[in-house]
């Protein structure tokens, strides 16, 4: 794939909606082709010229969707991986059992359960710490072994917000990196790395993506060290690529982050700001709420939203938010978040035994409809009706 290559100048909308403005160069195509190719030729004197060799490594397929990636992030590279827990286990099994890492107590919860499980018998010592702290994290440090630092902000369920700047100041301090979670920012409110990240993961499945149709990560680079190295040989050892296919999809849905993900964030915010009033409702939790705990650091590292998800305590209890997610009709019970259909989800009963996770709350992800209607649904769904 060849074309102009991006003007540096052009805002990340116009990045997006034109997935760099790349022109297939033979048929002049607006629109890249999937590739599928599992292997390349070689040349008649054995090298291989095209720089690919075989598909677990190489697609070309690839190529447009991790350079948006990168401009978006205002990264050095990227990486693409068959889903989201395939590029964040990349980040941990790139370090030396023995290595110890600082991560959040409230985080995505199948990779928290990862690294209490898998990732600690096979020899990371893991500490998780309360990551809306910078206190906590810094507290938790180990000199000389503790090699990375991993959050994620805003930070599932809760919302929670790590300061990134700080973050990354108490990691690099004590020579490691810090590594981001910014699938809730989505690529657009926050960029870590001109906050001092190492390296930026994504949950492609969601906004990146954002039509609940492909299971995709995503890993962006500060730097092309040899820890980045490490990366790009897991990701082609252990096979954890998408398929032409789903690469082709993800750089589809990536023209549409902008309008997808900002319309989601005003409707969230003006979910979140109607429920505050709605004595139901126990507690809402969005960053864009201005008597929200991590507002302030939220409002500085956070550009132009606060992002579609938000949280709900209905007051009642478990059987109250149970019956909330029941009587909905437009939002769809379903876990996962980020997609153009609004989600809602009884958190703790998918999170199970030892979650944070307050048996009250319900998830709710903010899709594209009318905030009106979404409003109304909830607010008839809510004990006691509209
Ligand atoms: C914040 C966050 N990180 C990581 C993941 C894992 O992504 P995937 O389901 O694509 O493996 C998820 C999935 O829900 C997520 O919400």
């Amino acid at each position: 794939m060849t074309g102009s290559p991006p003007k540096p100048a052009l805002s990340p909308q116009s990045l997006a909606a034109q997935a760099l403005g790349w022109i297939e160069p033979t048929t002049r195509a607006i629109v890249p082709p999937v590739h599928v190719a599992s292997t390349f030729l070689r040349d008649d004197d054995n090298q291989f010229r095209s720089g690919r060799v075989y598909a677990r490594a190489d697609n070309p397929g690839f190529d447009q969707v991790e350079a948006l990636l990168t401009a978006l992030e205002r990264g050095a590279g990227a990486y693409v991986f068959a889903s989201g827990m395939a590029a964040a286990t990349a980040c941990f099994l790139a370090l030396d059992p023995g290595d110890h890492v600082v991560a959040p107590k409230v985080m995505y919860w199948s990779l928290r359960n990862w690294l209490a499980g898998f990732a600690t018998r096979w020899g990371l010592a893991v500490d998780f710490v309360d990551a809306t702290s910078l206190d906590a994290i810094a507290a938790a440090i180990r000199p000389g072994r503790t090699k990375l630092v991993w959050i994620e902000t805003p930070a599932n369920p809760l919302w929670g917000i790590t300061d990134i700047a700080g973050a990354a100041d108490i990691a690099h301090r004590a020579g490691a990196r810090l590594a981001v979670d910014s699938t809730v920012a989505a690529g657009v409110f926050t960029r870590p790395i001109e906050l001092g990240a190492d390296v930026v993961m994504h949950a492609a499945t969601k906004y990146l993506n954002g039509h609940s149709d492909l299971i995709a990560g995503a890993l962006v680079t500060a730097t092309r060290d040899g820890y980045w190295e490490r990366i790009r040989m897991i990701r082609a050892q252990l096979g954890g690529i998408p398929g032409g296919f789903e690469a082709w999809l993800l750089l589809r849905g990536m023209r549409t982050l902008f309008p997808r993900v900002e319309w989601s964030a005003r409707s969230a915010m003006r979910l979140a700001a109607a429920l505050s009033s709605d004595a139901r409702v126990l507690e809402v939790l969005y960053p864009g709420l201005p008597g929200f705990a991590g507002h302030e650091v939220a409002a500085r590292q956070m550009i132009g939203g606060f992002g579609g998800m938000l949280s709900i305590r209905v007051r009642g209890g478990e059987p109250a938010a149970v019956a909330t997610a029941a009587r909905v009709e437009l939002w769809k019970r379903a876990t996962s978040l980020g997609g153009v259909e609004s989600l809602i989800e009884h958190r703790a009963s998918i999170e199970g035994a030892g979650t944070p996770c307050p048996p009250d709350l319900l998830r709710l992800s903010v899709g594209v409809e009318s905030a009106d209607d979404l409003l109304a649904d909830l607010v008839q769904a809510l004990p006691g009706g509209a």
